[in-house]
C-alpha cells in the first residue's frame, strides 16, 4: 500500500512541489501512523520553499508546519494514542500528506467534532497570537494595541483573540482587506496611503500599552515609537537570511538599551520544543474558545492536500484574508 505526499524538489515557486508515493509501513515501536485531514499553509512553508529561512531544511523535503488527523496504526510501545483518536501535532516540516509518522510525545489531543481545517489554524497562527498576547505582553482589559499584519493568518487570529480580551486594536492591512479588521472591532491603517505612526500620535497621543509586528524591517524601530512608557514590542516576524537575522538580532538589542521604560521581545513558537507543557495548555485553551465558539477561524480556501502547489500560489499572490488550509478530499 502506498500513500501520498508533497515534496520540494528545488528551491523556487510553487511549482516546485511535487507529488511522491511512499510505502505505508507499519508505525515504528514509539510511532503512530496519522490520516492527515488537515495542514495549513503557512508563511514558513513558503520561505523555507525558498531556502529564505536562516537554517533551511536540505533538498528534498516535505513541508507542512502542522496536521490535523486520525490515528490509523500505532506502535506496539504506544501506550495512551489509540486507532480513531483525533490528533495534532507541530511538525514544522513533513506535513504535506496523505499520512505521516509521529512520535506518541508530540502528539496535541483534539477534541472530537472540531472541524480539522479549523482546528489546524490553531496550532500554529493562533498560538502565535495567544502566547505573544497572553504571555509575552500579558495585555490586560483595555489595553489598546497595534497589529502590524492584521489581515493574515496570524493577524486575524489577533483580530478574534484581541476582541475577546477587550482590547482597543489598530491593525496595518492593505485598504481592500480593512472591512475584516472593522468586522473585530480593529481601526484600519493602510500601509500605502497612510503612515501609522502619524495615525497612532493623533489618535492614542499617550501611546499604545503593546505593539505586535510580524513584518521586521523598519516596523521594528517604528513600531517601538508608537509605545507608551511601560510598553512592549512583540515581534515575531522571521527574518529571511543570516543577513537580516543579524539585523534584526541588532536592533532589538539596540531598543533594549533605550532608557525610556519600554521594552522590545522576540517570540518564537519553536520554543514549543523545550516548553511542551505550557503550549499544551494554551492549545488546550484555544480547543476550548473554538469548541464553544468564541474564536471562528477565517479560512480563505482550502485546498485538497496534493493541490498543495495552487495553494502555496494563492498564500504568496498576497490575496489572501486569512488562512489557507490542505485537507483530505473527503472533506471538501
Ligand atoms: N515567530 C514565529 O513563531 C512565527 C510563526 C509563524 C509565522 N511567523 C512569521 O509571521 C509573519 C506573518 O505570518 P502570517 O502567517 O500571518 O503571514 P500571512 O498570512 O502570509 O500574512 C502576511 C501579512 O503581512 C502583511 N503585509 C505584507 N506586506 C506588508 C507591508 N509592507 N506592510 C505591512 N504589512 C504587510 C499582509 O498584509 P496585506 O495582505 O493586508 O497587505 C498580511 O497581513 C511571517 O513573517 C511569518 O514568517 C512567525
Amino acid at each position: 500500500m502506498k500513500y501520498r505526499s508533497i515534496i520540494v524538489t528545488r528551491r523556487g515557486p510553487p511549482e516546485v512541489l511535487q507529488v511522491v508515493e511512499n510505502d505505508r509501513r507499519p508505525p515504528a515501536a514509539d510511532e503512530v501512523r496519522v490520516k492527515v485531514l488537515a495542514a495549513p499553509v503557512c508563511a514558513p512553508d513558503v520561505t523555507s520553499r525558498y531556502g529564505q529561512t536562516p537554517f533551511p531544511p536540505k533538498i528534498p523535503f516535505v513541508p507542512g508546519y502542522a496536521v490535523v488527523g486520525i490515528v490509523d496504526a500505532v506502535g506496539r510501545d504506544v501506550e495512551q494514542a489509540a486507532i480513531g483518536d483525533q490528533v495534532a501535532a507541530i511538525t514544522v516540516y513533513g506535513g504535506y500528506g496523505e499520512a505521516i509518522y509521529l512520535r506518541e510525545k508530540e502528539l496535541i489531543p483534539v477534541p472530537a467534532g472540531l472541524d480539522p481545517a479549523e482546528a489546524v489554524t490553531l496550532i500554529l497562527n493562533y498560538i502565535v497570537a495567544y502566547q505573544t498576547l497572553h504571555r509575552t505582553a500579558k495585555v490586560n482589559r483595555g489595553d489598546k494595541i497595534l497589529i502590524i499584519g492584521a489581515s493574515g493568518g496570524i493577524g486575524t487570529a489577533y483580530l478574534q483573540l484581541g476582541q475577546l480580551a477587550s482590547l482597543t486594536m489598530y491593525g496595518i492591512a492593505s485598504k481592500n482587506k480593512h472591512h475584516i479588521l472593522l468586522e473585530y472591532g480593529a481601526t484600519p491603517i493602510d500601509y500605502r496611503s497612510q503612515d501609522f505612526v502619524e495615525v497612532i500620535h493623533q489618535k492614542e497621543p499617550k501611546g499604545l500599552n503593546a505593539v505586535f509586528d510580524g513584518m521586521g524591517g523598519e516596523y521594528l524601530k517604528r513600531g517601538f515609537s508608537v509605545l507608551k512608557r511601560g510598553g512592549v514590542l512583540v515581534g515575531y516576524a522571521n527574518p529571511l537570511g543570516y543577513a537580516r537575522l543579524f539585523a534584526f538580532l541588532g536592533q532589538m538589542a539596540l531598543l533594549h538599551l533605550l532608557p525610556n521604560g519600554r521594552s522590545a521581545k522576540y517570540y518564537g513558537a519553536g520554543m514549543f520544543r523545550f516548553k511542551r507543557g505550557m503550549f499544551m495548555e494554551d492549545w488546550a485553551t484555544l480547543f476550548s474558545l473554538l469548541e464553544a465558539g468564541q474564536i471562528k477561524p477565517v479560512i480563505h480556501q482550502k485546498f485538497p492536500i496534493l493541490q498543495a502547489a495552487e495553494a502555496n500560489a494563492l498564500l504568496e499572490s498576497g490575496r489572501v484574508i486569512g488562512n489557507v488550509v490542505l485537507v483530505a478530499p473527503d472533506l471538501l
